[in-house]
């Protein structure tokens, strides 16, 4: 099936460096380059040495009409991920978990967003159904060191965030990609394993390609199905919001 209509996605690096999670979502972005299924438009976001500060609980948001009183690289961000259809996010594993940027990040997304999209006053947390399909790519230093408790974590977000998460295939990826670089902590330490052909690298790469594949796959699924059923949703407070920025 062929449409005009561009699924956007955006591509987040939630690492400090241009290293491993970096080189991952590359090559995840090379697979959606490769789709002919669909035009596509990528907006690529690198956390890179960017300030996230963490949430502070002032609750401002609530009489700001969902802006988060702490003025960062937190908006552009949130406007990027605001207008993406897809959401490919690349992280580091620290300290068998996701790092503290990504997590600042998503705290305030979460929060601020709940009193962002409605009109009318008084607010109250709504966010709606936004259906955004979401993909995960993570790797680590070690075997066995928290690539699942981080995909998890990721998966939760989507969940909170009313989107999908969406997975690979079986073999290569379970619940995301995840790969691990043998104990090196170099930059380019994935990179060099998989020119090497190291199997475990070539897994991660292929698992990353197939998540951003089905990402975008899963994105065009939700629009048309969004677009065939608009007259059933129409009415829905839910839906009020995707369906006013259906192109
Ligand atoms: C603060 C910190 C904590 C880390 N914790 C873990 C960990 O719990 N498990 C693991 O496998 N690797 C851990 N690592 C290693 C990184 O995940 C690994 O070096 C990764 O390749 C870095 O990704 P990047 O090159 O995209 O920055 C940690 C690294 C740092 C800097």
């Amino acid at each position: 099936m062929k449409t005009n209509s561009p699924i956007k996605v955006l591509a987040i690096c939630a690492s400090p460096r241009k290293g491993n999670s970096y080189f991952l979502l590359e090559k995840a972005l090379e697979a959606v380059e490769q789709l002919n299924l669909v035009p596509t438009e990528v907006n690529r976001f690198h956390f890179g040495q960017k300030l996230f500060a963490p949430c502070d609980a002032c609750m401002k948001h609530k009489v700001m009409q969902g802006q988060c009183r702490i003025k960062d690289s937190f908006q552009p961000l949130r406007d990027l991920w605001v207008g993406a259809d897809a959401v490919l996010y690349a992280f580091p594993v620290y300290h068998m978990g996701i790092p503290g940027q990504l997590k600042c990040f998503i705290d305030r997304l979460g929060n601020s967003l709940g009193y962002y999209f409605q009109s009318g006053e008084p607010r109250t947390f709504h966010i709606p159904r936004l259906n955004k399909a979401m993909g995960f790519i993570t790797q680590g230093a070690h075997l066995y060191g928290g690539q699942d408790l981080a995909l998890n974590y990721m998966i939760n977000h989507a969940l909170l965030m009313r989107c999908i998460p969406v997975p690979g295939d079986l073999p290569a990826s379970y619940i995301g990609a995840g790969g691990w670089t043998g104990g090196q902590a170099g930059k380019s330490s994935l990179e060099k394993l998989f020119e090497e052909k190291d199997r475990d690298a070539s897994n991660a790469v292929e698992a990353a390609q197939q998540v951003a594949r089905r990402t975008v796959e899963m994105a065009l699924i939700v629009k048309e199905g969004l677009r065939a059923a608009r007259h059933v949703f129409d009415e829905d407070l839910n839906y009020r919001y995707v369906l006013k920025n259906l192109d």
